[in-house]
């Protein structure tokens, strides 16, 4: 928590002096109720401060997961389509973008940031990050399905899938927990296509140390913790 006059000085709207002017002259908005008082407590990555209309942003790295819904699409803006970031636009920071990308018809978790280095580590090839996805599937999951999962399997692409990490989920036959460390394009669906399967429904559960919070409902976002943040390096 910040007072409004301190957030409003690190986010260059003026010095202490001038903020408060600004303030006292009904120019200022907090979550949408014009405020009067300098020493109003805000949560410095939450709450939406305006100035005149505008909105206010501490500079620096800022950090959100999405519990993405299905029907909405992963990019920054689409003509026709809703998208991940039309649920975040109350959400403070310049220059938000969504880490990866998730199919319109998958849920689950997305990051939503502004530091490019994170997006880079978490998605580069090279590193191996997992991701892992809830699956449910049209028919029961065999343990040959999973075998051949955890080897590879051949999806078109010339190459098989790096080796992945299934797991059975008892009481649940129609469905299964994997773990992949690549992202090509539909890769969860056509990984179950091709050891003759097919995905009915697909929840991002974890990328690299980052847990879906099951609390968050659909289409809800929040800030990352302290400790989700250390995990992550940052
Ligand atoms: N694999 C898919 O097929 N779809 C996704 O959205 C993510 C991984």
């Amino acid at each position: 928590m910040i007072r409004l006059d301190r957030f409003m000085c690190g986010a260059g709207a003026g010095t202490r002096s001038q903020v408060k002017a600004l303030i006292k002259a009904g120019r200022v908005s907090v979550d949408g109720e014009q405020v009067f008082s300098a020493d109003l407590k805000i949560e410095e990555n939450r709450t939406r401060v305006l100035l005149d209309g505008r909105p206010l942003f501490l500079p620096g790295n800022v950090y959100y997961m999405l519990n993405k819904p299905a029907g909405v699409i992963t990019a920054a803006r689409d003509a026709r389509e809703r998208t991940v970031m039309d649920l975040m636009k109350d959400a403070p920071g310049k220059d938000l973008f969504p880490v990866g990308r998730l199919d319109k018809d998958t849920e689950g978790l997305l990051l939503i940031t502004n530091d490019g280095a994170l997006a880079h580590r978490l998605l580069s090839p090279a590193r191996h990050v997992e991701k892992r996805y809830l699956v449910h599937t049209a028919a029961p999951v065999s343990e040959e399905m999973c075998r051949a999962l955890e080897e590879g399997v051949e999806i078109g692409d010339g190459k098989p899938t790096l080796p992945a990490r299934t797991e059975r989920i008892a009481d649940m036959p129609c469905a299964l927990y994997l773990g992949i460390t690549e992202g090509r394009f539909h890769q969860v669906k056509r990984m179950l296509d091709a050891v003759g399967n097919a995905v009915t429904a697909l929840r991002r559960v974890s990328m690299g140390p980052l847990l879906l919070d099951d609390k968050l409902p659909q289409g809800g976002w929040r800030e990352l913790t302290e400790e989700e943040r250390r995990t992550l390096g940052v």
